[in-house]
């Protein structure tokens, strides 16, 4: 038992999408979540400084006494080194390991579509992860740099019928090649990406799986825990979230993000 808060981070609000599904699958937790509001998007950066950014966004964590640490951020889990991740003095759990296996145990056709950040594209950690886990997979990639700005401003499911229609249109500009390649599972490698996975499913078709990476690393960081003991014992955990930019802006958008499970306290701090 360890009743020390697990640790979130990514580079806005995307991340949020994984705290939802922690709360849910486990409750008893207390969750550290810190969104780098200020410095959003890390996808159009270069490797050198998204490294140097998540280096920051972990020490912060480490500070707060975290027992584990989830990377929700598709671009700086395809890119943060495996060795500086097993140096670290807590568990280390990105989401681009824990999607991929998903995509693995749920694809028949090895037909697997992979969608992301520009800087998650070019880094091929998904493809290099799939051949590892689907020996033969055809894998087809598409960078989006537009569907974060999209999803941020809150053209997502459910918004304004003139705010779907012009991500729908960005969806078939940036989708088109993945659906003619015949995938049956998409792999949405940003965890901004659930919240437009309405329309993303309407265009990709009923036969295709979509894997949503906040979803998938909460699945597996519940396991994680539970193998090794470190599950928290208290009747209702609480969240507490920080941000880099101011907490209005946070405030505003974070019920898209965590719909019933929001809640906790708002804090603004200097990352660098
Ligand atoms: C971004 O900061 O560009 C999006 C975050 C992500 O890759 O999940």
């Amino acid at each position: 038992m360890d009743n020390r808060p697990i640790g979130v981070f990514d580079s806005g609000l995307g991340g949020l999408t994984g705290v939802r599904e922690l709360r849910k699958r486990l409750p008893s937790e207390n969750i550290v979540y810190f969104g780098d509001t200020g410095r959003v998007p890390y996808g159009s950066r270069s490797p050198e400084t998204i490294l140097q950014y998540a280096r920051q966004d972990i020490a912060f964590l480490l500070s707060q006494n975290v027992k584990c640490i989830m990377a929700a951020c598709g671009t700086v889990s395809s890119i943060y080194p495996a060795a500086e991740a097993e140096a670290l003095p807590v568990p280390f759990l990105g989401v681009v390991a824990a999607a991929a296996r998903e995509a693995a145990f749920l694809t028949r056709s090895r037909r697997i579509g992979v969608i992301g950040t520009a800087a998650t594209i070019r880094s091929r950690s998904y493809e290099t992860l799939l051949r590892r886990l689907v020996p033969g997979a055809e894998i087809a990639t598409q960078a989006c740099p537009l569907f974060v700005p999209l999803v941020e401003a809150g053209y997502v499911d459910g918004s304004a019928p003139e705010h779907q229609q012009i991500t729908r249109l960005v969806i078939e500009q940036y989708l088109a090649g993945i659906r003619e390649a015949g995938v049956d599972t998409l792999i949405l490698g940003c965890t901004h990406y659930p919240l437009i996975k309405g329309m993303i499913g309407e265009y990709m078709g009923p036969q295709v799986a979509l894997v949503d990476p906040g979803q998938a690393a909460a699945h597996h960081l519940e396991q994680l825990l539970g193998e090794k003991g470190l599950r928290a014992s208290r009747p209702e955990g609480q969240a507490h979230y920080y941000v880099s930019d101011t907490p209005d802006s946070f405030a505003q958008t974070a019920d898209l993000f965590l719909g019933e499970y929001r809640g906790g306290k708002v804090e603004q701090i200097a990352i660098d």
